[in-house]
C-alpha cells in the first residue's frame, strides 16, 4: 500500500490510531475511505478496519449483534459482545499494525459503545467505561472524527436498505446517540473533532485532511486535488 517512501521508514506521526464515529447513515464510512486513500497517497502505510468486525472472530460476533432475529438480546449481553469483538480486534489487528508502524483507521471504536450502550441504551456510563478499558488496554485513538448529522437526515440517507438490529431501535435512540457524540466532543476537544456532516462530501473531506495535518500528518495539497 505504501507508494512514496522506502520500506521500513516511519513518517510522523505514525504509528497512529485514528477512529471515525457518528450515528448510522452519517457518512463516516465514505469519509474513512477517502481519508485512508489520501493517507496512502501521502506515503503512509494504512490499515483500514471496522467495528464490530475487522477480524474473523469479531465478524462472527458482529453477525450476532446485528441480526434482527436477536431482538431478545439484553443490554449487558450486547455490551459484552461489542467489547469481546473489540478486544479481539485490538489483540489480533490493531496492536500488531501499530507495532509495525502503520496508521490504523478504524470505523467506530469505544466512543460508539459510550454513545449507543450508555447515552442511548441507558447503561451506566462508568460501567461502560470499565468495560471499554478492559477491551482496549492502552490502545487509545490519537484523533477521533465524529461526523455530526441530525437523526432524521441520517435515517432518510439509509432508507433504501433493510434495518439491522441496532438501526431498528428507532429515531429517538439515534438522537440520543448523536447527543452522546456531541457530549464526548465537548469533553475531549483535543482528541475528538466534531465535523458537520450535512455538507458536500468534498467539503467534509477537506476538513478531515486539515485536521489530520493539524495532528501532524504530512499530506501535500496535490493529494487533496487527486481525491476529487
Ligand atoms: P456500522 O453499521 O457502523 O458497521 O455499526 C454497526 C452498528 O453497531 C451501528 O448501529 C452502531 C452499533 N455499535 C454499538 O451499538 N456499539 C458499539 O460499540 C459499536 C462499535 C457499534
Amino acid at each position: 500500500m505504501t507508494q512514496n517512501r522506502a520500506k521500513g521508514a516511519l513518517r510522523a506521526p505514525a504509528p497512529a490510531f485514528i477512529t471515525v464515529e457518528g450515528i448510522d447513515g452519517c457518512g463516516k464510512s465514505t469519509q474513512a475511505r477517502l481519508a485512508c486513500r489520501a493517507l496512502e497517497r501521502a506515503g503512509y502505510d494504512v490499515l483500514a478496519l471496522r467495528e464490530p468486525g475487522g477480524a474473523a472472530i469479531s465478524e462472527k460476533i458482529r453477525a450476532l449483534l446485528l441480526d434482527p432475529a436477536n431482538s431478545e438480546m439484553g443490554g449487558i449481553c450486547e455490551l459484552l459482545l461489542y467489547e469481546a469483538a473489540r478486544a479481539q480486534l485490538v489483540h489480533e489487528m490493531i496492536e500488531p499494525a501499530l507495532a509495525a508502524g502503520k496508521v490504523v483507521v478504524c470505523d467506530r471504536f469505544y466512543d460508539s459503545t459510550t454513545c449507543y450502550q450508555a447515552f442511548a441504551g441507558g447503561l451506566d456510563r462508568d460501567r461502560v467505561r470499565v468495560a471499554n478499558e478492559l477491551a482496549v488496554g492502552a490502545c487509545r485513538p490519537l484523533v477521533t472524527f465524529v461526523f455530526d448529522l441530525d437523526a432524521q437526515t441520517a435515517a432518510s440517507r439509509r432508507s433504501n436498505r433493510a434495518e439491522d438490529r441496532m438501526e431498528a431501535k428507532g429515531l429517538a435512540f439515534q438522537e440520543r446517540v448523536a447527543a452522546g457524540f456531541r457530549a464526548i466532543a465537548a469533553e475531549e476537544p483535543a482528541r475528538v473533532k466534531l465535523i458537520d456532516a450535512a455538507r458536500e462530501i468534498d467539503a467534509i473531506h477537506a476538513e478531515v485532511l486539515a485536521e489530520l495535518r493539524a495532528a501532524g500528518f504530512a499530506i501535500p495539497a496535490c493529494v487533496e486535488e487527486a481525491g476529487r
